[in-house]
């Protein structure tokens, strides 16, 4: 029988290189397009990617003869490849992760390859603050980006219009969405772009907004990959674990085979297309409690400092995960296997030789 070709961009990252093992392991001839983007490569195909039989294409998600060549023969595409982060350049941000959708779409249609799935990350950064409910009044309202003189005065948590402490509400589906930064906003652009794209032109579409994702091959040198990098290299090093704010802010973290698991379920079940679903670890984490998790497990002597801030980040910024759970997918990982997982390959790839030196920087400055 004639193999089917499953295409996914940024194959060469974290959650692409995972999702092309798993397809391979379903009989999928497996291509990746990914232009080996610096910090997260120095210029070389991983060694995890190597030797798999894997169709490797070097190139540009925003160059559209790149997509013409990565997508001759291909059933489905994984539309993983972005531009993450908080940076100052933000247009990157929606050529990669925005116009690279409709580069995507345009040349299905154009060329009419026979796809018959594209499944894309978007994030639960769309979500930006989310909604608040008031604890008083009852009254929900959705929050502005914290004001930068009350982080100053380490006011960390939001209040009502009126004041009054309020709570945060776990992201649905069915919310508006108010990203904070380019990030955000550009994955919001790219849902949009898919979703109504891939309904007018019959392409079953599903997009994905994974929460924090951790695990293994999670580049030590993207600043995005946040709290586990940081905390992991720093108790490795024995110096400070530097937790933002009180450490009281909450998130999920989801582990890296749940989200594998989600992205090929997309390919069988029907009633994910044209469907937006969380893809998140189902508990709320206080950050302090995380670090103290990975301090553990690491047995490290780290003290743990309290304190600096970045200056667009989320108070609180949890997802539910009902919708895809009516699909039969739950998270089956913990946090704290991730984390072992995280450390063995962080060690062995040699990692623990360098100390993460900017949350110790932000530390000294009270900024990030
Ligand atoms: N890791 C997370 O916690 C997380 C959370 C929410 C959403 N996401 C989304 O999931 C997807 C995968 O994230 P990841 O953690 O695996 O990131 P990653 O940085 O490990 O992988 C991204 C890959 O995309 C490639 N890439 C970047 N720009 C490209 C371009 N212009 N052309 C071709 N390739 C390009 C990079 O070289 C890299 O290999 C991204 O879309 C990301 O926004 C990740």
């Amino acid at each position: 029988m004639k193999k089917r070709y499953a295409l996914v961009t940024g194959g060469a990252g974290f959650i692409g290189s995972h999702t092309a093992d798993a397809l391979a392991k379903k009989g999928y001839k497996v291509k990746i397009l990914d232009n080996l983007s610096p910090p997260v490569h120095t210029g070389r195909w991983p060694n995890y990617v190597l030797q798999k039989g894997f169709e490797l294409i070097r190139g540009d998600v925003r160059e559209k003869k790149m997509w013409e060549k990565a997508l001759r023969g291909a059933s489905c595409v994984y539309h993983l490849a972005a531009y993450q982060d908080q940076r100052l350049d933000f247009s990157t941000f929606f050529t990669t992760n925005t116009v690279s959708t409709a580069l995507l779409y345009e040349t299905i249609v154009e060329r009419r390859f026979p796809v018959k799935k594209v499944v894309l990350a978007s994030s639960q950064f769309v979500y930006g603050d989310g909604v608040y409910r008031c604890a008083h009044s009852e009254s929900m309202f959705y929050p502005e980006l914290r004001a930068l003189i009350e982080l100053k005065r380490k006011k960390w948590d939001i209040l009502c219009p009126h004041g009054r402490p309020a709570r945060s509400i776990p992201f649905r589906e069915d919310q508006d969405v108010m990203p904070t930064n380019s990030y955000g906003l550009s994955k919001q652009a790219l849902e949009n772009c898919a979703m109504r794209l891939g309904k007018t032109y019959g392409i079953p579409t599903t997009a994905f907004r994974y929460s924090i994702v951790q695990g293994p091959r999670q580049s030590p040198r993207n600043l995005y990959s946040g709290a586990l990098r940081i905390f992991v290299s720093q108790a490795l090093a024995k110096v400070p674990i530097t937790v933002y704010e009180d450490g009281m802010q909450t998130r999920d973290f989801v582990n890296i085979r749940d989200v594998v698991r989600a992205n090929l379920l997309a390919l069988t079940n029907r009633k994910t297309d044209f469907g937006i679903f969380n893809v998140g670890g189902g508990s709320a984490y206080r950050v302090l409690d995380f670090a103290k998790l990975v301090k553990k497990i690491t047995a490290s002597p780290s003290p743990i400092a309290i304190g600096a801030f970045r200056r667009t980040d989320t108070r609180h910024a949890v997802s539910d995960i009902s919708k895809l759970k009516r699909l039969g997918w739950r998270p089956q990982h913990a946090s704290a296997e991730a984390i072992r997982d995280y450390v063995r390959w962080f060690t062995e790839e040699g990692f623990d030789k360098r100390v993460d030196r900017r949350g110790l920087t932000a530390l000294k400055k009270g900024i990030a």
